[in-house]
Formats: structure tokens, sequence, C-alpha cells
């Protein structure tokens, strides 16, 4: 045990590391057919570990019809086709050990494929057990059980076809029908799946969507929102029902993660103040769970993308710096800036005349020494920003489409909606990670699945390997940085406290060891700003034309931004 910020933690071998996400379908392509594999990947563990990361999430590779990329799964033990193989993923895992690299899959347990044979059986044979596995409800005067809306758009019940006013509930599509985790006879059959995987030699998962495992069955369903059409957004019973979820997760925990000491990362969102702390710290039912405070000021309980504020640097800090103070007494957050429900950060969360390199870095540099294990997308080590689509038809995502149509009969004309999708739809992180200025940005020698980014001349990896002051070479020094021995301990486990003094467009906090205090800071104002700091203090690492340290004044030009040790 050692006693560190303000609370005290039993050390764990994942304290302090830095994670890389993959979006498989879009990072490398082997084999020519437009979409990523595991051989690309393969190919680029070595780019992957240049960065200094220690964790890579590969988001879900199993069988899938592809209806939500791969998180509709039919076949958990399978590696799909389009990825490759179980023997590449063994090979995947042997290479990423030799570089020292940790290897968590993508753990979708709230739902599976409609196609998965469990699924079929229970949907097909009314007197099969599997049908217990599910949930099969009937409705009321040929209307569905509740009023609840799925993620995607339209009722969560699917009617069944062939039975009398019986339904079926999909919390997402239609096509990923929700499992009955009440059901003890089903929880041991994820619990098996998960070990045969952590006997495999995967380090961890990261577990999709698991707020929704916990249901109110007596699917009495909730007032109507703000849609106008009598629904409620599923995810306005999660608040609800939060506090109930521990007694699923404990077990959970108990018969795969925790025996195996494996690392675990939540897709957890509405969690009150209450019960953060059930779900991190020591005896927590996860290592960690991303914190996506700042994303929830801009989705939670608004109807749709034409209802969601436009990002600022404010709601960005604002968010984590909430989750921050409340991280120091309770364990440890993932902080995040992207991933491939979001976004670009750079082109969310910064003004228009921000959006380039620097703007990348100043983001990044605050990003990067945030109390927690730092979840990097890929691409955003590149300072990629969000791509323009041309016509709603290039979009792939069965969400941006939903949400489009929404768009248009709440009354935006067609070029008003594509804008709109052009601000948040979630194909804005998922074109293809950006390699070289070659046809496709070096992903693939064939066509790509969606369309690629505009900007592969400055946005690739190749050009950023050579020029010093690229982003991708500011992530690579931030993450060293984070490594330095005189501030290691301080990175990982000191206290956060928010430096509030510079205004609403600048971000600025401290971490406190016992010995050792750092400043991290970013300007995004469009003025010099000023702060004082002890006159011993150093700059341990600045980006951006004007970060100086003089006489224990800082000054930092727009867009610069740097690390501080305090003395
Ligand atoms: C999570 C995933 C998202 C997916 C959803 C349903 O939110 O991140 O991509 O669509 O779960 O599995």
């Amino acid at each position: 045990m050692t006693e560190v910020g303000t609370a005290p933690v039993v050390k764990r071998w994942w304290h302090g590391m830095v994670a890389y996400q993959i979006y498989p379908r879009s990072f490398k392509d082997s084999n020519g057919d437009g979409v990523g594999d595991l051989r690309g990947i393969i190919e680029k563990l070595g780019y992957i570990a240049s960065l200094g990361v220690d964790i890579i999430w590969i988001s879900p590779i199993f069988v899938s019809p592809f209806i939500d990329n791969g998180y509709d799964v039919a076949d958990y033990r399978k590696i799909s086709p389009v990825y490759g193989t179980l023997e590449d993923f063994d090979e995947l895992l042997v290479k990423a050990k030799e570089l020292g690299l940790y290897v968590i899959l993508d753990l979708v347990i709230n739902h599976c494929s409609d196609q998965h044979p469990l699924f079929r059986k229970a949907l097909s044979d009314p007197q099969a057990p599997e049908r217990e596995f599910f949930y099969f409800v009937k409705g009321h005067n040929d209307a569905p059980p509740d009023n609840l809306r799925s993620y995607f758009g339209g009722s969560v019940w699917e009617r069944v076809p062939g039975e009398d006013n019986l339904y079926y509930l999909h919390t997402y599509a239609k096509e990923q029908p929700d499992f009955n985790w009440y059901n003890p006879r089903l929880r041991e059959r994820i619990y098996e799946m998960i070990n045969w995987w952590l006997d495999r030699g995967v380090a961890g998962f990261r577990i999709d969507a698991i707020m929704n495992i916990v249901k109110d069955t007596s699917f009495k369903g909730l007032p109507p929102d703000e849609q106008g059409d009598g629904s409620c957004a599923a995810a306005a019973l999660i608040p609800h029902l939060a506090y109930t979820a521990p007694m699923l997760l404990d077990e959970l925990k108990a018969r795969t993660f925790g025996p195996r000491d494996a690392f675990t990362v939540a897709e957890a969102f509405g969690l009150g103040d209450d019960v953060i702390g059930r779900f991190i710290g020591d005896d927590g039912c996860f290592s960690t769970v991303f914190d996506f405070t700042a994303r929830q000021s801009i989705d939670q309980d608004r109807p749709g993308y034409y209802a969601y504020p436009q990002g600022t640097i404010k709601l960005y800090r604002d968010g984590n710096f909430s989750m921050q103070k409340k991280s120091n007494a309770l364990g440890f957050v993932a902080p995040l800036l992207e991933n491939h429900d979001e976004p670009r950060a750079v082109s969310f969360y910064l003004k228009p005349h921000q959006r380039n390199a620097q703007g990348a870095k100043a983001l990044a540099t605050v990003f990067m020494f945030l109390r927690g294990i730092p979840f990097i997308y890929q691409g955003q080590e590149l300072g990629m920003t969000s791509p323009k689509f041309e016509s709603i038809d290039e979009f792939d995502d069965l969400q941006t489409h939903d949400e489009y149509h929404k768009a248009l009969r709440h009354g935006l004309t067609p070029q008003e909606a594509l804008a709109l999708m052009n601000v948040h739809s979630r194909d804005l992180s998922r074109t293809p990670m950006i390699w070289d200025d070659g046809p496709a940005g070096g992903f693939t020698t064939g066509t790509p699945w969606i369309r690629p980014h505009q900007d592969i001349a400055i946005l690739n990896a190749r050009a950023q390997e050579c020029d010093p002051a690229s982003v991708l070479n500011h992530y690579r020094a931030l993450i060293r940085l984070r490594r330095d021995p005189q501030i290691a301990p301080c990175v990982t486990y000191g206290r956060f406290e928010e430096v509030a003094e510079a205004g609403d467009e600048v971000i600025c906090y401290r971490r406190f060891s016992e010995s050792v205090t750092i400043e991290v800071a970013a300007n995004f104002s469009d003025e010099e700003i000023k702060f004082r700091l002890t006159p011993d203090s150093q700059v341990l690492l600045s980006s951006g034309d004007g970060a100086n340290l003089n006489d224990g004044i800082l000054t930092l030009a727009p867009l610069a931004s740097c690390v501080v040790t305090i003395k």
C-alpha cells in the first residue's frame, strides 16, 4: 500500500500505463479487400510500440454480420474471416508480447447478433431453454411492452414473426438482441467464453455497453421525452438502475477477471456520484471506466444530433475536471479525447482556426497528464480532424442514417442535416488511418470500405515521422515524459487539482505527489496569457510558438502548451 493523492492505493500492474485503441476495420488492410485486418495490425505493431503505449484495445474482431461494425457478435470464439484467423490472432499476441504490449479485446456482452446460434434457437423454438437467455415479452393491445426507444432509433421491441403479440428486446439495433443477465445459465456461458480468451493470453477487456445489462423487468417504460412521439430513450433508465449493476458485475469479476488479474475498462455511462466508487478503485467491479462526462454534457437527455450543442474547450475541460476531482478519492478513470463513437476532438472541441497541428498538440499536452489511464484512439496521435462527407450516402453508420432522417423530420433541409452529420457522426472517426500520402493514405491497395480523409497530404504518419515538430512526435515526447522517473509517480498517483484563475479558454491543472508538483497548461484563447509560478520552476516540455518561463512568470501564446515542474 502506498499513501498518495487523497486515497490509499494498492499497486496494480496497469497503473501508469497508456492505452491505444485500434478500430480494426480502418487500421491497416494487408490483403487489398478494402477492410483492415489482423495481419495489417501485426505489420504495424512496431509503429504502435514506437508511440510508447503499453496496452492495445482492439474493437470487435469476431464473426459478425457487421450490422453495427462487429458490435453484433455471431460467434464469440471465432475471428471474422474479414479480419483473419485465430492463428493470426495468436501470432499477434506473441508479437505484441515481444514488444511489451498487452492486448485487450472488446467484450460485447449486453447483446449478441440475431445470427448467433443461441438467438436463432430462441427465436425458432418457443419451448427452447434458450428463450430464457433473452427477453421475450408479451405486448399490450397490439403495442410493444413499453415505450423505450433504442439507441439507433425506433422501439427497443421487435415483433417475433409467427407468434401472437410477442416481442423481443434490443436496446441497440433490432439485429442486436439483449441477453437476459438475470439467467444464471446464460451467465455461466459468458464466463466460460471470457475465461477461454484469458487462457489464450489476452490481458483483459474493454467492456461494451455494460450498464445496459440491468433492466426493470416490469417493463413499465418511462414518461415520454422531448422526441415528441411518446417514446423515451432507453439510456434514461440507466441512472435509475445503475446501483443494481454491481450485484451482477461483482460475480462477473469474481468468476473471470478477478482471479486472473485482468485489466478491465468499462464503457459505463450514466453513473451518479453515489455509485462511481463501486465501479473503480481497489474493490471496484472494473479496473477503470471511461470518463464520458464531457461527452454526456453533449448528448445526455437530448433527443438527437439536431439538439446537441457544439463542443467547446470549456465543455471538455469542465467535464474532465469534475471527474478528475472525484477520482482523487475513488480510483482511476480512463480519460479520452475521442473514440470510434465520437467525432475527432480537434474538430469538435476547437474553434475552426485552431483545427491544426498546434491545436492538436495543445490538446494532447493537457490530455496526457490527467489522472488515470489515458486511451489514445488511432489517428489521434496524427492530429486527425473530422473528414468532410459530401453526401449522406457516403456514411456507413446506422446511427448516422437514423439521425439524418430524424433531423429531416425535425425540419432541417438536406444540406443542413448533412452539415450536422459532418459535426456529430460516428463515422467521422472511422475513416481509414493515414499511413502515407499514397492512394487511400496507404491504408489499402484496394477500395476502402469507407471514404478516406481528404487531408492525407498533411495528416499522414510517414510525413510526421520525419518532422520533429509533428503531432506524432509530440505524442511520443509526452508519453516519454510521463515515464521520466522524476515525475512518473506523480503522473500515476498524484492528486489532481484545477488551476482556475485562467479563464474559460485555458486548460490548466496541477498534479501533486509528496515530493513533486507539476503544472500542465494549454492556451486555447486568442490572447497571450501569463501565470505566476515559483522562481525555480522549470519547463519540462512545451508545444507551439511561445511558451516561455522567465523569473517564475509563465507566458503562453495562443495554442501554446507546456508541462512545468514547480519547485
Ligand atoms: C458501444 C460501442 C458502439 C456500439 C454499441 C452497441 O457503445 O462503442 O460502437 O454501437 O456499443 O454495441
